[in-house]
């Protein structure tokens, strides 16, 4: 088995750069994700990878096997690569078997029903289902016969084209959970590309942020939450408390309190992220005790319900500053309690 390496892949369509320089390895067996807006590149990428479209510069090799060097390419068919897009793009005139059994081997023919079992197995679909058409499937049951589909040929890599987006949340993440399992159990790397930052996070080994066709960070899901290189990132993949700070030997001083943190060298004034459930609220009486000695006294403005969660706004009085945060609704405070700040963790410095 060996990894996908990508180096200083370009991509112009006429004035638009739609890759500016993209380098990626994707080791064998792992999951990547690649999460930006629409427009961002993410599609481009996948189709320079699996060979439908050519670059304008740079590699792009399996191994020692070199797939792309610039407008040089090895076809699509010949590389070994599966690619599930948006809508599944299923033959609508085909049963559910012969949509599976498009991708095998033409030599199989004798155990060709029990291979199409076993996809169907692998994608957690019931055998039964092998002589429907794909009208009478669920968006999400497409979705899996879509990946048996790429799975039959035994990719050495399968491409994700947000092959969530068009399924509803609860149906997507067991739809997600489906397909991460069966990549892992038949031991194929793959990259998602997708604009959902929750959905890259839960699914990858490896995340890389892309914006307007080059990569801001590539890294660890956790890495990339907790220690984004850029605010822009930082907002991107989630909700930041973003405040202005001092930084002293291990530690920095804002407004709520002195907080840990890796300053790597640098001192005074400088710019500190923290992650909204860093925030923890207690009630007012019996007063906590923060870790320097002291806990933030604070206001509750606004409580929304959102069902298992709610979101709250709270003000600290002598900053006239507010924090958005979430909390278990089970519990809550109301608005105009009295509660007391702690701060969890470390601080991100920028
Ligand atoms: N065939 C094409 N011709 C011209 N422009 C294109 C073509 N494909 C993509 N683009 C442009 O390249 C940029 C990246 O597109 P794409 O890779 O599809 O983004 P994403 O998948 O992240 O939404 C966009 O500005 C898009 O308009
Ligand atoms: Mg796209």
């Amino acid at each position: 088995m060996s990894d996908l390496r990508i180096r200083g892949l370009v991509k112009r369509y006429g004035n638009v750069v739609a890759l500016g320089g993209v380098d990626l390895d994707v080791p064998a067996g792992s999951r990547t994700a690649v999460v930006g807006a629409s427009g961002s590149g993410k599609s481009t990428l996948l189709r320079l990878v699996a060979g439908f479209e050519a670059p304008d510069e740079g590699t792009i090799a399996f191994g020692d096997e070199l797939l792309a060097k610039g407008p040089r390419i090895i076809p699509a068919h010949k590389r070994g690569i599966g690619i599930v897009s948006q809508d599944g793009a299923l033959f609508p005139h085909l049963d559910i078997a012969d949509n599976i059994g498009f991708g095998l081997p033409k030599e199989l023919s004798g155990s060709r029903d029990q291979r199409i079992g076993e996809l169907l197995d692998a994608v957690e679909l019931s055998r039964s289902l092998a002589s429907r058409r794909p009208h009478q499937l669920s968006g999400g049951q497409q979705q899996r016969v879509a990946l048996a589909r790429a799975l039959a040929c035994r990719p050495r890599l399968m491409l994700l084209d947000e092959p969530f987006s068009a399924l509803d949340a609860s149906l997507r993440q067991n739809v997600r959970e489906v397909v991460a399992h069966a990549l892992e159990a038949a031991g194929i790397a793959s990259i998602l590309v997708t604009h959902d930052q929750a959905e890259a996070l839960s699914f990858a080994d490896q995340v890389a942020v892309i914006r307007h066709g080059e990569f801001a960070q590539v890294g660890p899901p956790d890495v990339l939450y907790l220690r984004p290189l850029t605010r822009e990132t930082a907002v991107f993949l989630g909700k930041a408390i973003l405040l202005p700070a001092r930084a002293g030997e291990g530690f920095v001083d804002c407004a709520l309190g002195r907080i840990p943190a890796d300053t790597e060298g640098k001192t005074g004034a400088v710019d500190v992220m923290l992650r909204p459930e860093q925030v923890l609220l207690h009630a007012a009486q019996p007063s906590p005790v923060g870790r320097d000695g002291r806990s933030i006294p604070a206001t509750v403005k606004t409580v929304r319900f959102e069902g298992a969660d709610c979101a709250i706004v709270v003000e600290i009085a002598d900053q006239a500053l507010q924090l958005a945060l979430k909390l278990p609704s089970f519990g809550a405070p109301k608005p105009g309690d009295l509660v007391h700040l702690l701060v969890g963790g470390e601080a991100h410095v920028f």
